[in-house]
């Protein structure tokens, strides 16, 4: 059973899993309308220029393509490694308003919680009987997480979580995923529960077609911008930019970012990665190339690069604030494009959990 995971990782498999990402992207441009694409977060914090630059961009861009595109916010997933998790309640609606101020078009894409659909979670049961704990315990991101919580015990659910992922993906049988590379195991474990549910349960109504299709990866360039100190991106460091700070608390952010001794700025992110860094975010933020940017302030030294930075974060972002801000002003509204979103959610999942039990024999009336 854990062949088909391990390989997962391997070379070959790493090259198969780049191609079919690259076709499929070609494949986008002339025929967005064979694509169902699922993709989502955890709603534990305010999202900030990392996941703006790394995945909420992209996601916009896609929908925008005319996929049909589904975000979920995995409200299961917060409690899988933490005691306390506040108001899921304010986190929920604080990401949802991130979203659509960023461009996620509700009218356009799915945006559902995934607490709120019984039929994708019921999944979960004939799902678990498809894995094995020793697959489970291998899964680099489950050993990750464990590692990160200091070597507390791992609950059921951490454990499993790669199968609810499963779950959401294919309740509603999304063909992409986007990916980084380092989540491309979990996808392989919802592609090994996808086979395995054909080999085991067998078909529903129409026997040419799998219940679920295996989904694809696609995988994008992505950035790599860290925070304000050169270190890697988190809320914990305090080093991040959040969507919805004020200007004068980005100014403020950025005025404390750490640089270098040099005067000269230039872009070399392995041997200066601080200044490097900030000379990216004010390349991402004007589309313009790094080298440009770091070529126009030249020995204008740290204090030109982080007005410039300031500047043009600031001024890139105050659509997506103001936008946020009267969103958050209008809470009516907010639920009702939840309630739709999770409507929406609930119909495809029922009518999936409908082909499990027929495949599954489990129709009795
Ligand atoms: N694990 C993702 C995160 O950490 C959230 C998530 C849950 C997800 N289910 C998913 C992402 C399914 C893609 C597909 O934010």
């Amino acid at each position: 059973m854990g062949e088909a995971l391990a390989d997962s990782t391997s070379d070959a498999s790493l090259q198969r899993t780049v191609l079919r990402s690259e076709q499929i992207s070609a494949d986008l441009e002339v025929a967005p309308e064979r694509y169902r694409m699922l993709t989502g977060d955890r709603p534990t914090g305010h999202l900030h220029l990392g996941h703006y630059f790394g995945s909420l961009r992209n996601r916009v861009a896609l929908q925008d393509k005319g996929l049909d595109t589904w975000v979920l916010i995995a409200d299961y997933q917060v409690i899988t490694d933490r005691d306390s998790v506040g108001s899921l309640q304010e986190r929920v609606f604080s990401l949802l308003t991130d979203y659509l101020a960023v461009g996620i078009d509700p009218a356009r894409t799915t945006i559902f919680a995934h607490s709120q659909v019984p039929a994708l979670n019921q999944l979960m049961l004939p799902f678990l009987s498809l894995v094995t704990d020793s697959e489970l315990r291998r899964n680099p991101t489950v050993k990750a997480e464990q590692d990160a919580t200091g070597g507390r015990p791992m609950t059921g659910l951490m454990l499993t979580y790669p199968v609810h992922q499963a779950a959401d993906i294919l309740f509603c049988k999304a063909n992409v995923v986007p990916v980084g590379k380092d989540q491309l195991p979990h996808l392989e474990q919802t592609r090994v529960v996808a086979r395995r549910f054909d080999e085991r349960y067998g078909r529903a109504g129409d026997a040419s077609r799998p219940v679920f299709p295996p989904p694809d990866a696609l995988l994008s360039e992505v950035p790599n911008l860290l925070g304000t100190d050169g270190q890697k991106m988190s809320k914990s460091r305090g080093n991040v930019i959040e969507l919805r700070m004020s200007a004068d608390e980005t100014a403020k952010a950025i005025k404390k970012a750490v640089t270098d001794a040099d005067r000269h700025i230039g872009y070399d992110p392995v041997a200066r990665p601080e200044v490097s860094n900030l000379v990216l975010l004010a390349a991402l933020t004007t589309g313009r190339d790094p080298h440009a940017v770091a070529d126009e302030i030249g020995d204008g030294g740290s204090g030109a690069l982080k007005a410039l930075v300031t500047e043009a974060v600031n001024e890139h972002l105050a659509p997506v604030r103001a936008r946020r801000a009267e969103l958050a002003a209008d809470p009516g509204h907010l639920r009702q494009v939840l309630a739709t979103g999770d409507a929406r959610a609930n119909e495809v999942a029922e009518q999936t959990l409908a082909q499990v039990r027929e495949a599954m024999q489990m129709v009795y009336g």
